[in-house]
């Protein structure tokens, strides 16, 4: 990240040794809650705010599992919702009857991950669980909760780890608050 970006960050909200340290306990969480499943289950990634914390998550699962992504767009590259969601890349496993974990940056309204998860269980998965990374309870406006959260944040726009603005800022290795005059 150029330094001309950094100067956009109002604080950092979470730094990266505590990102590292709730993802073990996150990684934990998974290998509990599905140590009765034989045969792996299935890690669904939404691009592309999931990839340094499912990278990152990755490694510290023990158990066996298969990974895959879907792309749901809502934003259209930023901050405001312009659209209902769009499935934009659709996974490529056969999940009948699979256990599915869902890996979220975050979640706020809560529409985008419901919208998706409605359309995969038409693929008749034996069950569906969610984790995210971030949880913005304030912003709800549908009664969705998520499996496991590593962190519940207040309604503010935060970046980093994954989390874009713009398309920027996902690179940065700490969650911050992207100050208010930059967004538009
Ligand atoms: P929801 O449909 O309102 O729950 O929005 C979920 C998606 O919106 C997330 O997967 C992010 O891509 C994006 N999003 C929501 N809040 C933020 C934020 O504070 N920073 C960056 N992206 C966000
Ligand atoms: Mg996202």
């Amino acid at each position: 990240m150029e330094a001309s970006q950094s100067t956009k960050l109002e604080e950092i909200l979470i730094t990266n040794e505590q990102i590292n340290k709730a993802i073990i306990k996150a990684a934990e969480w998974i290998d509990e809650t599905y140590k009765k499943i034989e045969g792996p289950i299935v890690l669904i990634g939404l691009l592309k705010g999931c990839i340094p914390f499912l990278g990152q998550l990755l490694t510290k699962i023990k158990r066996d599992v298969i990974l895959d992504f879907m792309v749901v767009s809502s934003f259209k590259g930023s901050h405001k919702r312009k659209s209902d969601p769009v499935i934009v890349t659709d996974i490529i496993s056969n999940i009948e009857n699979m256990h599915i974990l869902f890996i979220e940056d975050i979640i706020d309204s809560g529409l985008t991950i419901q919208y998706t998860m409605n359309k995969v269980f038409e693929k008749n998965p034996a069950s569906m669980k969610l984790i995210s990374l971030l949880d913005k309870p304030s912003g709800r406006v549908n009664n969705f909760n998520a499996d496991y959260v590593c962190f519940e944040i207040e309604d503010k726009f935060v970046v980093g780890f994954g989390l874009d603005y713009k398309e920027m800022f996902r690179n940065y290795d700490s969650v911050a608050v992207l100050s208010k005059k930059y967004i538009d």
